[in-house]
């Protein structure tokens, strides 16, 4: 809240700044502001022939509309000089300032620009500041020639409050046609339309959505588009009556989406204004922008064409409805030109004043009875929707919210646009509209489906580790093609990376435990799990299983027949660092109490059989690999070696591989099989370890379950059918997967043991 206070401060202060400076060039009369509000203003002796309009209409459009009924009211009234005080800024981002500090020191203008709805009614109406306008609009015989809705949002306790000159739209996507043409687009009708051709568009490198939120209304305004096509007109509308929760998934998805879109959005976005966006449009230099109709008048007032040079569309996923919002001009109680501002009201008012003005404005009458003739194509088109769409009111433009509000929402987006911080941002919109005494306190974020966070949106890409030990160039590149795989399985987006270290990797998930992935080696795992509850998913599977195992070996003659049988016995194994060949045996054999005899490290699994078989040492620790049966599958917890009765048989079979009736032997002792095609006969299996877990797919411990399940399921798809694997996971110059399953926590039990013997910790592992 504190954050939200300075920055208020700091956009008073610059509109302060901006009102001393004169704002905008394009002014003809700059708004003076009182440097000391509790002045006194200058006593002006009142002259019958001014009359001070105050508004914020200075972009090219806008600026060319307001002209065109000024020449209307001068035609009528030639002695009235006008005095157009503007101040710059999109949807009144710096006016509405200026105007409340005028109207506070007790000097306003003759008549202001505000919008229709709670604008008018909640900041003025309520507060006094005006002079009901129903005896102008009863003098002109004008109640019949406005919509009845119309009417309504102008109303107050029985009298009219302010005269409608427009209606604009909201949601409107304009587009370059010749963009679009290139790059063979269709015009987008629902999110995932627009997100599809934005795919397009930044492969080809143009900018897909033009946005400039230097006044941040232009996100809101964006946001409230992207509200209307998650929601629906009736949720949206219930948004500003409280009976739509802030805190639905719904409006989560809103969020996400809109998160998802600046991704899209041109960099400099918060540097540009709504006009200098339109104008990447106009350049081809971005291919869509999303906003209110103004925009139109401003591709009018550069010569471009409709339909020739831009084309529109309701916004993604909101055809059949209207988002409307009304500029009008009211009559501000104590306007020094009273007489005037009547006169410019009944102008404002009147068929000729806007039909004069709409056209140029991009906005279509408030009156029922515009010279249609006089409207291009678009306009046609937005008459047509307002007369037969579902009308839903602007929040950025003052219609649904009142000002208090809309500020609220805008600092929101002031965070929510630079972060793209889901969570933040829906919870402080829920805070908003409790302040705003709309909704009752308590609301919550509901947990809907996929629906938590932002977490594998362009915006929040779930974040796939690869512990560095192949090739890492071969790693990125294969990553690329998981990346892809898993984003089409999932929907999804990933970016992978090789952290630089095995313990870079781990502290990475440890950091971010909301969005990572690793592909973690047993070890690693348990390591992470230990360090910060990193949790298991899949390992990948070879020959079948998922885990692997050490075996003690030695010969059938030795006596040996237990592991307490090992006590004082001499040890061979390939090298120390080996996890099956050394430590995981090792462990084993401390926490019994074995302590071996001398201990000879003979370089390998092959080396080690050799060298039991020979003689060399009484016993030796290598990999065991379950064997084939002639029936049915090997089972942990089964006995590991060939059946008695059968080791007389074990031989080479045609192909050269070891065989034992209907079994097939895949342990280590096959490795000397060629040289010694009785090694079964010589050399036994003592004991073997419980499973050790191949290399896993571990996920972040607080990763979102639903997106995990998901995740966990495209990934095993993806091992067992998908053509990429063979070029990324499954290539034996990568991890060789064969298959994925499932894997949990107690699997990991022997190789903590083992670690705990080793003294393995983050600091010392892969030392
Ligand atoms: C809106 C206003 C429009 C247009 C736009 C950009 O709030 O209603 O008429 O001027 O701001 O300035």
């Amino acid at each position: 809240m504190k954050k939200i206070s300075i920055l208020l401060s700091l956009l008073v202060i610059l509109v302060f700044l901006l009102a001393a400076c004169g704002g905008d060039e394009a002014t003809e009369a700059p708004a003076d502001v009182p440097e000391e509000a509790e002045e006194e203003p200058e006593a002006e002796p009142e002259m019958a022939d001014q009359l001070e309009i105050f508004s914020w209409w200075t972009a090219g459009g806008e600026a060319d509309g307001l002209l065109a009924m000024y020449d209307v009211f001068s035609a009528q009234h030639p002695d009235i000089e006008i005095i157009n005080a503007t101040v710059a800024g999109g949807a009144g981002s710096n006016a509405k300032a200026v105007l409340a500090t005028r109207m506070q020191a007790g000097d306003p203008p003759d008549s202001f620009q505000v919008h229709a709805g709670h604008e008018l009614i909640d900041s003025w109406v309520v507060a006094d500041a005006m002079e009901p306008v129903t005896f102008i609009f009863e003098e002109n015989g004008w109640l019949e020639s406005y919509p009845p809705g119309v009417i309504e949002v102008l109303s107050h306790e029985g009298e009219i409050w302010s005269v409608p000159v427009n209606i604009h739209r909201s949601n409107v996507l304009w587009y370059n046609t010749a963009v679009f043409e290139d790059n063979g687009l269709e015009v987008p009708v629902s999110f995932d339309d627009f997100f599809a051709a934005a795919e397009t568009l930044s492969a080809a490198g143009i900018t897909p959505l033009a946005l400039g939120d230097n006044g941040i209304w232009a996100s809101t305004h964006l946001m409230e588009d992207v509200l209307l096509g998650a929601l629906g007109p009736e949720a949206y509308r219930g948004l500003w009556t409280g009976e739509t929760k802030w805190g639905s998934p719904e409006v989560t998805t809103a969020l996400n989406t809109f998160a998802r879109m600046m991704e899209y959005a041109n960099e400099d976005h918060a540097a540009l204004s709504w006009d200098q966006a339109a104008q990447l449009v106009a350049d081809g230099d971005a291919a869509m922008t999303i906003m209110g109709d103004w925009a139109e008048g401003y591709f009018l007032s550069i010569g471009m064409e409709p339909e020739v040079d831009f084309g529109w569309a309701p916004s993604p996923s909101t055809p059949g409805t209207f988002m409307m919002l009304s500029d009008t001009f009211g009559l501000p109680a104590g306007a020094p030109h009273r007489d005037s501002a009547v006169a410019w009201l009944t102008v404002a008012g009147s068929k000729e004043g806007q039909d004069a003005f709409n056209p140029l404005k991009g906005s279509i009458p408030a009156r029922t009875d515009g010279d249609r003739e006089l409207y291009d194509a678009y306009l046609q088109s937005a008459m047509d929707d307002f007369a037969s769409n579902e009308i839903t009111p602007s929040v950025a433009h003052g219609a649904a919210a009142s000002e208090g509000w809309v500020t609220a929402i805008n600092d929101v987006m002031t965070f929510f646009t630079a972060d793209l911080d889901v969570v933040a941002a829906q919870e402080g919109m829920i805070a908003a509209c409790e302040d705003a005494a709309v909704c009752e306190e308590g609301d919550t974020i509901v947990v809907g489906e996929d629906t938590l966070t932002d977490i594998g949106t362009e915006a929040h890409p779930i974040k796939v580790l690869f512990v560095p030990s192949v090739d890492v160039d071969f790693m990125i590149e294969s990553g690329d093609l998981i990346e892809q795989a898993l984003n089409e399985a999932t929907g999804l987006v990933y970016e992978v990376s090789v952290p630089s270290s095995y313990p870079a990797t781990i502290e990475e998930m440890c950091a971010s435990p909301d969005d990572t992935i690793g592909f973690l080696p047993a070890m690693g795992y348990a390591l992470a799990n230990r360090v910060c509850g990193v949790e298991p998913g899949l390992a990948s599977v070879r020959y079948g299983w998922n885990v692997y195992f050490a075996e003690f070996i030695a010969r059938r003659d030795s006596g040996i027949d237990t592991l307490a049988d090992l006590e004082g016995k001499t040890w061979g194994y390939g090298e120390t660092s080996s996890t099956s060949g050394f430590l995981v045996p090792s462990a084993l054999l401390n926490e019994l109490g074995i302590t071996t005899g001398e201990m000879v490290e003979t370089g390998g699994h092959t080396p080690t059989v050799n060298a039991v078989y020979n003689g060399e040492v009484d016993f030796g620790t290598v990999f065991f690999s379950p064997p084939l049966l002639p029936e049915g599958e090997w089972q942990e917890g089964d006995p590991p070696d060939i059946p008695d009765e059968l080791v007389p048989e074990c031989g080479l079979n045609d192909e050269g591989k070891l065989w034992c009736g209907g079994y097939r032997v895949l342990d280590a002792r096959q490795t000397i099989s060629e040289q010694a095609p009785d090694v079964v006969q010589v050399v036994k299996i003592v004991d073997i370890s419980q499973g050790i877990p191949n290399d896993t797919m571990s996920f972040g411990s607080d990763f979102p379950e639903e997106l995990k399940q998901m995740i966990i399921e495209a990934v095993i798809a993806f091992v067992q059918s998908d053509e990429r694997c063979l070029e990324s996971l499954c290539n034996p110059q990568f991890y060789e997967w064969t298959d994925a399953s499932l894997i949990y926590d107690e699997n990991f039990d022997t190789i903590r043991l083992m670690m705990e013997e080793q003294g393995i910790t983050l600091e010392n592992i892969g030392q």
